[in-house]
């Protein structure tokens, strides 16, 4: 089965198309390769080549935002009698501050650049989509773990962008339920990288996550992690978040794209994550224990814009999907920290 994935080049697209491709998928990376490296390619190859698999995989520089050369992707794949059954749509801008320096920007990719991609699906009768949502969506929450139906008030203008998104695909869902086939997933907070230390996350300039800070500091590229307030309302003062291996929810994906081939014409809104929530000195304290790298730290005041805490349930992945994540924060540790130390400098 041939699978489009926009902005598969980035970090959760390039785990899930070497999962994808190592399940014997057939895929087509499309991006612009604004925040990726053309090298995540060769590593991926590499990867499967070592393992000897045989493997479709086909990449094309493009932005969203360009219909023609999006619809030539499509027009392509019919005239090679091997037409594109499903999207996954991880291309957008993702930076929380970003996105308040610069709205109209988060607007035009997050938003009209999907709009461009559901009209180019539609133009080539392709009508199965899973959509990179985020968390983000629900904005401040005191009820954890977070269900989907709880309401939905994001606080920034990225959230803002990814709530839009998931509206628009409400309308388009309502207006042709007999056609569309729609996984939204809402991501809690990815990190890690592939445990062969061959693909990972490689943020530009200083990291605004928290785990990529860590194992730069771990690795010494970082002097020190800024620890953003100890005076919030959780067991230890430092904000309470969940993390999930970037394996497991490369996973979900390809849990959601069975689920649509199998459930066709639904539209389900979906929470990815681990249902378990780390503090941040926890985070520091047991990164240490379980590497062996100490990371220092400094608290300084809150960051704008964070919340207290974030968990997510999951009971709905794990029944729509017959998901859950398998692995742990040890695994997280370890694997980030090995693609770090083999990677000192990201992809450069
Ligand atoms: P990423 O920045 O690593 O990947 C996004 C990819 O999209 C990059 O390769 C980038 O070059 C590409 N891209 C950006 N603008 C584009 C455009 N106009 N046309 C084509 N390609 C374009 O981000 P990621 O962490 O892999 O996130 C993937 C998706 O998941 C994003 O939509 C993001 O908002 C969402 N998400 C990420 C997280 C997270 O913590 N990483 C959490 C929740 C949701
Ligand atoms: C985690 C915890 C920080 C960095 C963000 C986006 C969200 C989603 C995932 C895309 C918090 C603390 C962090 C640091 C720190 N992305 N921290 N020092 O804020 O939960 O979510 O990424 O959709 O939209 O908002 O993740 O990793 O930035 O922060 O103390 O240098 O670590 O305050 O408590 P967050 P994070």
């Amino acid at each position: 089965m041939r699978v489009l994935l926009t902005g598969g080049a980035g970090y959760i697209g390039s785990h899930t198309a070497l999962l994808l491709l190592q399940r014997g998928f057939d895929v087509i990376i499309y991006d612009s390769f604004l925040n990726s490296s053309s090298k995540v390619i060769n590593s991926i190859e590499f990867y499967l080549n070592s393992k000897q698999i045989n493997y479709k995989l086909k990449t094309i520089v493009g932005d969203i935002r360009n219909k023609d050369c999006l619809d030539k992707v499509f027009k392509d794949s019919i005239n090679e009698a091997n037409p594109i059954k499903s999207v996954i749509h991880f291309a957008g801008l993702k930076s929380v501050s970003q996105s308040v320096d610069n709205p109209l920007q988060y607007w035009d990719v997050n938003v009209c650049g999907t709009k461009n991609l559901l009209e180019v699906m539609s133009l080539n009768n392709c009508f199965s989509l899973v959509f990179s949502s985020s968390a983000t969506v629900y904005g401040p929450s005191e009820l954890v773990p977070i269900k989907e139906n709880s309401s939905c008030r994001p606080e920034n203008p990225y959230g803002n962008t990814k709530l839009t998104v998931e509206t628009i695909l409400n309308d388009l869902f309502l207006s042709k339920s007999n056609v569309w086939s729609i996984s939204i997933l809402r991501y809690f907070n990815p990190v890690s990288a592939h445990p062969s230390g061959l693909i990972g996350e490689d943020p530009r300039g200083i990291p605004d996550n928290l785990f990529p800070y860590i194992t730069q500091v771990a690795i010494g590229r970082i002097n020190t992690l800024n620890v953003y307030g100890d005076d919030w309302n959780t067991r230890d003062g430092s904000g309470i978040r969940d993390y999930i291996h970037i394996i497991d929810l490369a996973e979900g994906h390809i849990a959601a794209l069975n689920y649509l081939k199998s459930n066709k014409f639904t539209y389900e809104i979906i929470n990815l994550g681990s249902n378990n929530g780390y503090s941040v000195f926890e985070i520091i304290n047991e990164f240490h224990r379980i590497t062996g790298y100490k990371v220092n730290y400094k608290v300084v005041k809150r960051r704008s814009g964070d919340i207290s805490i974030s968990i997510a349930d999951i009971s709905k992945a794990n029944k729509l999907l017959g998901w859950s994540p398998t692995r742990n924060l040890k695994d997280m540790c370890l694997d980030g920290l090995n693609w770090q130390i083999k990677n000192p400098n990201g992809y450069c």
